[in-house]
């Protein structure tokens, strides 16, 4: 059984993708986020433990750990402060607990951004000090056949192969009406007022349920709250409103089964918050599956 520890978890892509794997199993579990911890433990049976990654004296022990950190001191919109950016004590804290004590296998997942940071050169480094191999990939769904854009960037680390083949990835290949609920279309707060629709029309990304050909922008936790660059909307012929994408709907499209749960008292809003810091499930399978069979053939 590899035992995985999940870092930065949010609401479980980690043990979401476990799921379906056999031989693999979440061992621990941790992140500051309360709202992220109680969606973790109502799917997955786990419960994380809420607390600052920084405060962690050492890593638990683990034979994979997968790290998901915040992505904003990487990103346009986040500034770019990367390093100097009080979000990302965590991650240098966590560069300093893996020079101590490395696992035999690790994932890092962020976005694009990320690979020209200080961490990546940094995280590379002190793992390949210890002998580990690396592979760095941008991923998105689209490659799997998934119609929603997703891209992020990936480090992997092994101890023992000479080298780590590039992701090889199965394809899904689902149509954008497989992911969408009819009933979607009668509920008035999916609405996207009139108003809304003609001041930003332009800069709104919108796609046809029928199209066999649509991809819908990445979801972020603005979706619901910023009109523009936070996601896709849906456009019908027969329907004068647009309609935003219900969260069971972009759950779906980020590969979580058709029966994940949210707490009842969880806004529409949360939910995008939450869905918006994800891991596409599809991506994170492979990379877990792919990375396991080499740590047996080891
Ligand atoms: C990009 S999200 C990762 C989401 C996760 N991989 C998932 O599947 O939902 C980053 C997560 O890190 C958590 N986080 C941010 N800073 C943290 C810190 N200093 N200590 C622990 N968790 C932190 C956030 O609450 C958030 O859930």
């Amino acid at each position: 059984m590899l035992r995985i520890v999940d870092l930065f978890c949010g609401i479980g892509g980690v043990p979401e993708a476990v799921r379906q794997l056999e031989e693999l199993q979440v061992v621990a579990a941790i992140d500051i986020d309360r709202a992220s911890n109680l969606v973790y433990h109502l799917n997955h049976g786990i419960q994380p433990e809420c607390r600052t990654l920084e405060s962690i004296r050492e890593l638990p022990s683990a034979d994979l750990l997968w790290l998901s950190p915040p992505c904003q001191p990487y990103t346009r919109r986040g500034l770019r402060n990367a390093e100097r950016d009080p979000r990302s004590e965590a991650l240098s804290h966590l560069i300093r607990c893996i020079e101590h004590h490395p696992p035999a296998a690790l994932i890092l997942e962020n976005v694009p951004e990320f690979e020209n940071s200080q961490h990546h050169r940094e995280l590379e480094c002190v793992l390949k000090r210890h002998g580990h191999v690396t592979s760095c990939e941008v991923l998105c769904p689209t490659q799997w056949g998934v119609p929603m854009r997703r891209r992020r960037f990936y480090l992997r680390a092994v101890k023992g192969p000479d080298t780590i083949a590039s992701v090889v990835p199965p394809s899904i290949n689902s149509a954008l009406s497989e992911h969408l609920d009819e009933s979607a279309w009668d509920d008035p707060s999916l609405k996207v007022p009139l108003i809304t629709q003609q001041r930003f029309s332009a800069a709104m990304d919108v796609v046809t349920p029928d199209d066999p050909r649509a991809t819908v922008a990445c979801f972020t936790s603005a979706y619901g709250g910023s009109p523009v660059r936070a996601g896709s909307y849906l456009k019908c012929d027969t329907r004068l409103q647009l309609r935003r994408f219900s969260p069971r709907e972009v759950a779906s499209l980020m590969g979580y089964h058709n029966h994940f749960q949210w707490p009842r008292d969880f806004s529409s809003r949360k939910r995008y918050q939450l869905l918006g810091n994800a891991l596409a499930v599809p991506v994170t399978r492979t990379l877990l599956s792919q990375t396991q069979a080499m740590m047996i053939k080891r």
